[in-house]
């Protein structure tokens, strides 16, 4: 409850079950550009400045909660239940307690998450503007099967809403539609539910009906025309979810570019809506920058590379198919072609990880080099130390995992096991081949190797006669056949 009379609170109805989504997930559950559809219209939500949210849950009502409570930590927000789904106008009955006190009520649906701030805070202002006591959202359409109609009075103003499966032929015809997004005085939108009834084709109580009872009330109640239908273009099918992403990617996309961005091919990149890029980055094709990304300025992310959660400081270079997930980036640092970097790699500012170098819980320091062909797991590698190509960290025991420490300016050569726990000292060195059992002292060099043999003349003596032998054989074989 407030006392603040100018007060807002927000409904997004979300309790229905998306049936022609085909899928066993609440519809608003389903991501657009990796961020539940029900989110994107929280955050215009809160964004358009309200004071109370309230999401409406019903059809999978502990799922809806558990995401929002995930995605909105921390943020004050409320979840009435609609057990049964007997309606939109039933359902924003269903938020009457969670939205008493306030003066007005923006209602929205949890299926249109292309909806941003800027169309609310339009829609708000033409509200406070014109002085109505509803205003409705509509768009004017070519198709306009499955929408509400929009019925106008002489003086513009509405009088009604007509489902599709309601509306006689010529109503049909009506070109402009609810877009499904209202805004009015709360208590008149309460009052008004009750005086709906459910007298229609799907037996509901219609929220559109409130339309007809307020205007024949005397009250006013206008329209609001977006110019840009597509901010609440609705997702009922895989169809539309997948035009919709599309729509709000390449609109991201292009306000990234008008950021100082660089796509070589923005057709084949992909951004989440919760990843960032800085200015003067480069991305090439195929790029993908999901979760909470943040790229820095300067950088080269080239073709092919997936990057989840990671974090990457400016002035990186990534080569080709660099694959990373909760991955930590130092300034300058280099990775790729083909490399893999699993949760809990942190690369040292300067550092350089080369192909087919997979990297788990890898803590390399400033300058620390890894160009070839190893697997670094659990390990610390100090500032300025050098891993050879093959080295492995054998993290595993087959029941434990073990950590590796590697000290400052170290040189492993090719081909080292290191097999943990073990501490290999600052500046010491490791043979090629070796494997390393026991901690390696500060400055000392560490080999294992078996001891050298050379024996004369084995081509002749063994090889050559062999060969002869079998290539006889065969010979013999063939002729028999
Ligand atoms: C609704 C409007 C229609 C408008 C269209 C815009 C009504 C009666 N019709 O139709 O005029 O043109 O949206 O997209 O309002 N929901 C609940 N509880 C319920 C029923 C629905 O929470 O009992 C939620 C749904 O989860 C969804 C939203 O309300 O987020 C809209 O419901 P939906 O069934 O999609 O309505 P439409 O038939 O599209
Ligand atoms: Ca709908």
């Amino acid at each position: 409850m407030t006392e603040d009379r100018s007060s807002l609170a927000a409904v997004v109805l979300a309790a229905g079950q998306g049936t022609r989504m085909r899928s066993s997930m609440a519809k608003v559950l389903h991501p657009v550009l990796g961020r539940p559809m029900l989110a994107h219209v929280l955050d215009a939500a809160r964004s358009a400045g309200a004071d109370r949210l309230a999401v409406v849950v019903g059809h999978q009502a502990e799922a809806v909660r558990i995401s929002l409570a995930t995605l909105f930590d921390g943020v004050d927000y409320q979840t009435p239940l609609q057990a049964e789904q007997l309606g939109t106008g039933h359902a924003v009955q269903c938020a009457a307690t969670a939205t008493e006190g306030y003066k007005d009520l923006l209602i929205l649906c949890g299926d249109t998450p292309n909806l941003n701030a800027l169309t609310l805070s339009a829609l708000r202002e033409a509200h406070e503007a014109s002085g109505a006591d509803l205003t409705v959202v509509t768009f004017e359409v070519t198709d306009p099967t499955g929408y509400g109609r929009m019925i106008r009075a002489q003086d513009g103003s509405l009088t009604g809403i007509i489902e599709h499966k309601d509306a006689t032929e010529a109503q049909r015809a009506i070109g402009e539609v609810n877009a499904g997004v209202y805004l009015g005085d709360r208590d008149l939108i309460i009052g008004a539910l009750e005086k709906v009834g459910t007298a229609n084709a799907q037996g509901e109580v219609y929220l559109t009906d409130i339309v007809k009872v307020l205007a024949s009330e005397g009250r006013r109640v206008l329209p609001h025309v977006l110019d840009d239908p597509q901010r609440v273009a609705g997702v009922n099918t895989r169809e539309q979810l997948s035009i919709i992403e599309q729509r709000m990617l390449k609109d991201r996309l292009q306000a990234l570019m008008g950021e100082g961005v660089s796509l070589e091919d923005p057709s084949g990149v992909r951004i989440e809506t919760t990843a960032s890029v800085g200015a003067d980055t480069t991305l090439s094709t195929g790029v993908q920058l999901l979760g909470r990304t943040t790229i820095g300025q300067g950088c080269r992310i080239d073709a092919g590379c997936v990057l989840t959660d990671c974090t990457v400081g400016d002035g990186v270079h990534l080569k080709p198919y660099v694959v990373a997930e909760d991955t930590v980036i130092g300034a300058g640092a280099t990775a790729g072609p083909f490399t893999h970097l699993r949760p809990g790699t942190v690369l040292g500012e300067a550092s350089k990880i080369g192909n087919f170098v997979e990297t788990k819980k890898a803590v390399l320091g400033k300058g620390a080099k890894a160009s070839h062909l190893s697997y670094l797991g659990d390990c610390e590698v100090g500032e300025g130390s050098n891993i050879g190509a093959g080295t492995i960290t054998c993290n595993y025991d087959g029941s434990y995992k073990h950590k590796t420490v590697i000290g400052k300016e170290v040189f492993i050569g090719s081909d080292t096991q290191l097999v943990a726990p073990v501490n290999v000292g600052d500046r010491a060195t490791v043979g090629a081949g070796t494997t390393v059992t026991v901690d390696v002292p500060a400055g000392s060099l560490v080999v294992t190797r078996g001891e050298r043999r050379v024996i004369q003349g084995y081509d002749a003596r063994h090889r050559q006669p062999r060969e002869a032998k079998r290539a006889a054989e065969k010979a013999a074989a063939k002729k028999e056949q």
